[in-house]
């Protein structure tokens, strides 16, 4: 199976990145160790800072792939273009955040992804991404 990750902006800076909200761990580091404990699976990885990227990629593979996890960063809580490209493709999606957005600021509690997603996985720290890779794999 094929499952494609997507992070959206300033999740490059994932372990630099106020270490005590998001953790201390970078996420290509993260990836290595999720990537040995699903062998058979072919992960893609993809990083952007910038929304039309995220939506070209989507565009690229969403039609072709097994599942999408997808953290947005904060393109979750104001794009209704990103929302709209997870709705256009065939690939379900499930909509993860590192920390748990409903204890932080009110303008992180709407996401505009969700609607589009199987289900959404918050809080869990990066462990969320893996939960999500296991469950896309039982669909
Ligand atoms: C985040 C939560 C968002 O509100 C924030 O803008 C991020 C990261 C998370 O993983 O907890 O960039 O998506």
């Amino acid at each position: 199976k094929k499952i494609l990750i997507i992070n959206g902006p300033n999740l490059n800076l994932l372990g630099k990145r106020e270490p005590a909200i998001y953790g201390s761990q970078s996420f290509l580091d993260y990836l290595k160790t999720i990537e040995d404990q699903f062998p058979n699976v072919q992960l893609r990885y993809f990083q952007s800072n910038h929304e039309g990227e995220l939506l070209d990629k989507i565009h690229e593979l969403g039609f072709d792939i097994d599942g999408i996890v997808i953290n947005a960063g904060a393109l979750t809580h104001t794009s209704i273009a990103l929302a709209d490209a997870l709705g256009a493709v065939t690939a379900p999606a499930v909509e993860v955040h590192i920390s748990n957005v409903h204890a932080r600021e009110s303008y992180r509690h709407h996401s505009y992804l969700s609607p589009k997603c199987k289900g959404v996985i918050v809080g869990l720290g990066l462990t969320g991404y893996e939960l999500a890779i296991r469950y896309l794999l039982t669909l």
